[in-house]
């Protein structure tokens, strides 16, 4: 089935949806609605028939016990491993591999202090944004301007979308928006529009479970790139295509932490496991220019006089950010990958 453009919404928003990670405000709120909203579900059971329950039964019977592979049990409100016995609860209709064990390391990590800063920042965020009336002078840009940095869904991603039938894609590190309404979205907390709640290091599907896998802005903030690269490969069925974005020169961004840069060569490496590989920029250079210098101007301005702070990065955004279409001039250039923002790398399993 192909994935047809027109019958989505194809806002400003959900352009820029399709590229949040390269915008670090978007990113801040859409990452850190992980601290805030990730208890919501808790405490609900899953009610047959519900919206929840039906898009567990897309993929209940798919699932594998992350530690020793086996299948899995359903009872009303767990899944049991019928080899090792864990048992992992079913929370609001959200799989939770990472309530107990092992698991409940990562969800200390989220309360560094880091990520305390951060999610300051990202309720002055939303504060501000809920402030007034909104103007977005990206809504004035012609479409052909936004080309560049909105391309998950037109660009070399959609091929996960275009196999026969209804293709089962996993959104690794998804949420908490859904880049397609039919695709499975694991995180390790459970925000909203989260599926499963696991870590992707040990992904509890089968092997050979999907169509299609991608991941968008993920491997830098996990632990061994390497091991979730292999993860994903392995419950992907042979044939279907992965799609995966990571940055370059991109700003530290902590969700919960960032440990991972990847050069043009590195992507091609890490993912050397598939066949027709394809790497290319997602971010170009004069957008990594602005990003970090959208970081920068705020340090330069003195912390005690936060209105000033607040007004003069605003200013310098609006005045500087058109620049960043400079970028659609250095698509094609030999060099350009050497201080590109990030890369997407698309690949298909070995049959
Ligand atoms: C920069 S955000 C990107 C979110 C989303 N993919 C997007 O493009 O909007 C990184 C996400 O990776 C998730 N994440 C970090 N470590 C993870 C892990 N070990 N397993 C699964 N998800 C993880 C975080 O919770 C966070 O939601």
């Amino acid at each position: 089935m192909g994935f047809d453009l027109a019958s989505q919404r194809v806002s400003l928003l959900s352009l820029s949806r399709a590229y949040q990670w390269r915008s670090d405000t978007v990113l801040i709120r859409t990452c850190f609605s992980l601290f805030i909203i990730q208890n919501q579900n808790m405490n609900n059971i899953v009610e047959p028939g519900t919206a929840e329950s039906s898009r567990l039964e897309r993929f209940v019977h798919l699932l594998s016990c992350p530690r020793c592979l086996s299948t899995l049990d359903l009872a009303q409100t767990s899944l049991i491993c019928q080899q090792c016995q864990r048992v992992y609860p079913i929370l609001g209709g959200v799989p939770d591999f990472l309530s107990s064990g092992e698991g409940q390391c990562l969800a200390d990590s989220l309360q560094g202090d880091a990520a305390q800063r951060m999610r300051e920042e990202y309720l002055l965020e939303e504060a501000s944004s809920t402030a007034g009336p909104k103007w977005d002078i990206k809504s004035v840009l012609p479409q052909i301007m936004l080309k560049y940095d909105a391309d998950f869904r037109n660009g070399p991603a959609r091929k996960l979308f275009e196999g026969d039938g209804d293709p089962l894609v996993l959104n690794v590190g998804g949420g908490p928006n859904r880049e397609t309404p039919k695709e499975i979205t694991l995180n390790i907390s459970n925000f909203n529009n989260v599926d499963l709640v696991a870590d992707a290091h040990h992904i509890p599907f089968a092997d050979n479970s999907f169509d299609g896998v991608y991941s968008l802005a993920v491997l830098e903030h996990v632990t061994s790139p390497h091991e979730v690269v292999a993860e994903m490969i392995r419950v992907l069925k042979p044939g279907g295509y992965l799609y995966s974005e990571v940055p370059f020169m991109f700003f530290f961004h902590g969700y919960p932490s960032d440990y991972t840069r990847v050069t043009q060569e590195g992507m091609k490496l890490m993912f050397s496991g598939l066949e027709d590989v394809e790497v290319g920029m997602s971010h170009g250079p004069v957008s990594a220019v602005l990003q970090s210098a959208n970081m920068v101007v705020p340090m330069l301005l003195p912390a005690s006089m936060p209105v000033i702070r607040r007004l003069g990065a605003g200013l310098f955004r609006l005045l500087f950010f058109p620049l960043k279409y400079l970028d659609l001039l250095l698509r094609d250039h030999p060099d350009a990958h050497t201080v590109a923002g990030g890369f997407y790398v698309v690949g298909r399993k070995p049959t």
